[in-house]
């Protein structure tokens, strides 16, 4: 298993501010008066997930936590869009140095432990003083024993997947460590070469027939071939068609999940 410094490492690049309850991590961090900061909530009143879907967690199940990422770590902007399957790949790689397990990644950037959603990553920016931030918001299903039944069977935790009760602070510690080494090395190396075979090997849907829902409701069938250089996800569909997809979501076909 990969490790990537630790607990102190999370101190150096950023401190941690521990709200009790508050809308949602990801609004705080976004409106933050300060420099960068990793800011969890023991609950979330409004925690929100990609298009524009709500992020349930009852308290002290799940981790919910925002990171403003600092300067030095942000990518150059071409690979800016690339960032959210980045911070996929490091909690994915996180939970399995903690848990003992091996995560793939729907993508964009769903974490999921055998076929069901672990954790998901909400990357969102603004433009603050002429600069732009950048924050990365996740939400891992820890200790939960039991899901709402409108997931439909889709969502599973660490607990339930492998068994094992995890520390909710060595897990922030080490997801912390391992985007700060996936940002250095998508900063450095750009996401073509180690970043995209490292994806590459988790990614849930290769190979697989999917449904692509696209952001105007329309759906497309087809077969997912692997991610591209860009981070788009190539799918092939009935009449051979490929289709390089950038935003709605997808599910496979067969699971519809
Ligand atoms: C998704 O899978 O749709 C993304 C979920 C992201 C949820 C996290 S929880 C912490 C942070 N604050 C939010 O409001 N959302 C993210």
């Amino acid at each position: 298993m990969a490790r990537h410094g630790g607990t102190g490492r999370l101190a150096a690049r950023w401190p941690v501010v521990l709200l009790r309850e508050t809308d949602s991590t990801n609004q705080r961090a976004l409106e933050w008066d300060g420099g960068p900061v990793i800011i969890v909530a023991e609950r979330q009143t409004a925690g929100r997930g990609r298009l524009g879907r709500s992020w349930h967690g009852r308290p002290g199940e799940g981790l919910a936590f925002s990171c403003i990422v600092p300067h030095d770590l942000m990518p150059p902007l071409p690979e800016l869009g690339r960032l959210s399957l980045v911070a996929g790949l490091a909690v994915a790689e996180a939970i399995d140095t903690v848990g003992g397990t091996r995560c793939a990644i729907k993508w964009p950037n769903d974490v999921l432990l055998h076929g069901r959603k672990v954790a998901g990553v909400l990357v969102e920016s603004v433009v603050r003083g002429g600069e732009v931030r950048v924050v990365i918001g996740v939400g891992i299903n820890v200790a939960n024993r039991d899901f709402p039944p409108a997931l439909g069977g889709r969502a599973t935790s660490i607990l339930l997947a492998t068994g094992k009760e995890v520390d909710p602070a060595l897990l922030l510690a080490t997801v912390a460590a391992c985007l700060a080494h996936w940002l250095e090395r998508l900063r450095h190396e750009g996401f073509l070469g180690g970043i995209r075979d490292a994806w590459r090997a988790r990614d849930a849907v290769l190979g697989k027939e999917l449904v692509w829902l696209r952001p105007d409701g329309s759906t497309v069938k087809g077969r997912a071939e692997g991610i591209a250089g860009d981070g788009r996800l190539l799918v092939r569909d009935g009449r051979g068609r490929l289709h390089a997809v950038l935003s709605g979501d997808v599910r496979l076909a067969a699971a519809s999940g």
